[in-house]
């Protein structure tokens, strides 16, 4: 079949890249979605199952960091766009070990703009989207909102890795007139999150009657998105977002970290019939977490005016459809939390 578009998604088989990917695939036949993903810990084919024998999708073992596989997959792929998601996402593993992030986030970026910019010379009909992270702006105290205009101020390596990467992607647009377009959006919550981050973290402790972990004092503050709306985000910014261009994405969702878990503990207990207050009593305040960002709040308004997006899923829909797929899913967690993670966790959780 003759597609009109060959599009690389990096790290499309972890949590956002997959969600991304069922939407195009099933949305756009005449496009060819490559899925070129490394399969870290993170990544996972089981959450393509549904669409792996598609007609318009294909899964490639790459690694972003290795130029002679990413050129490999160029040259068999001619590929027009590529939509760029891979990464090593989790803080708490950028504090325990940065250079992984700095080699993933910095340098695949890098090796994956070279090859865009040899393969695609001049030609402006090509697209490089960066799917980037608010935290590269910093953290905000009790007021305001990070605009496109906030200064870059990361604080943790991932942040600072990823906000290396938006400034590699900048310099690729300004010296070389590479297409790109980059969009920065906060925390994403939904089915297929590796249970490190704090929603999927949560919900498998109560699940398993664990304690729950909460950093520092549990006022820290995240606004918090539904991962479909995401998706669609990604997919407007990549018809219709202007060249050179950054587009914030947020959900205006904005909870502290306690009243987030003590919803999610409400909602948990209520749905496996036990009593109210059960999980609540396993609240426990543990050391904060190092250079703890206190507040993340963004203004989405440039997106919303400018290309006509805005979240579709109201957040306490999206909790419960959350919380329901975990329990519904209880072998995925099992399988994504069997292997290296029992490591990680024990060091970290009991
Ligand atoms: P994830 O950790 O769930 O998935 C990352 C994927 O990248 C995995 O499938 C992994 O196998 C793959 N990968 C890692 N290293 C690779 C390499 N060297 N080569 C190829 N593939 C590699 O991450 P996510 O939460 O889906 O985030 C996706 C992107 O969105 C990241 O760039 C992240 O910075 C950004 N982002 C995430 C959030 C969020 O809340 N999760 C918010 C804003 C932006
Ligand atoms: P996380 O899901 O790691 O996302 P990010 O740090 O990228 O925003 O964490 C979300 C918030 O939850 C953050 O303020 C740290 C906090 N947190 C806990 O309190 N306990 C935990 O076990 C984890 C993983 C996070």
């Amino acid at each position: 079949m003759n597609f009109t578009k060959r599009i690389l998604v990096t790290g499309g088989a972890g949590f956002i890249g997959s969600h991304l990917l069922r939407l195009m695939v099933e949305k756009y036949p005449q496009y060819q979605l490559i899925n070129g993903d490394a399969l870290t810990y993170a990544g996972n084919l089981e959450n393509l199952s549904d669409i792996e024998s598609a007609p318009n999708y294909v899964f490639e073992k790459l690694d972003i960091t290795n130029a002679a596989q990413v050129g490999v997959i160029f040259s068999k792929y001619a590929c027009t766009d590529v939509i760029h998601l891979a990464a090593e996402s989790h803080v708490d593993r950028s504090i325990e070990n940065p250079l992984a992030f700095l080699t993933t986030n910095i340098i695949g970026t890098g090796v994956l703009l070279n090859q865009c910019r040899q393969s695609w010379n001049d030609d402006k009909s090509h697209l490089f989207y960066h799917v980037s992270t608010d935290e590269v702006y910093g953290s905000l105290g009790e007021t305001g909102y990070f605009t496109e205009s906030t200064s870059y101020d990361p604080r943790s390596p991932y942040s600072a890795s990823k906000a290396s990467s938006d400034h590699l992607v900048r310099a690729y647009y300004h010296t070389f007139q590479l297409p790109i377009v980059i969009s920065n959006c906060s925390n994403n919550y939904g089915p297929n999150q590796f249970p490190e981050k704090l929603i999927p973290l949560m919900i498998n402790n109560i699940l398993h009657e664990k304690a729950l972990p909460v950093y520092g004092d549990g006022t820290n503050v995240r606004d918090w998105l539904w991962v479909g709306d995401h998706a669609s985000a990604i997919d407007t910014i990549f018809h219709n977002g202007e060249l050179g261009e950054t587009y914030n994405v947020g959900g205006d969702n904005e909870m502290k970290n306690i009243d987030l878990v003590k919803m999610l503990c409400k909602l948990v207990d209520k749905k496996l019939g036990r009593a109210e207050g059960t999980s609540e009593k396993t609240i426990r305040f543990v050391e904060d977490r190092k250079g703890h960002d206190h507040r993340y709040a963004i203004d989405a308004s440039k997106i919303k005016h400018d290309l006509n997006w805005t979240p579709a899923v109201f957040p306490i829909e999206g909790f419960e459809k959350t919380v329901d797929w975990y329990l519904e899913n209880t072998k995925w967690l099992n399988n994504v939390t069997s292997g290296d993670y029992q490591e990680y966790y024990k060091k970290h959780y009991t």
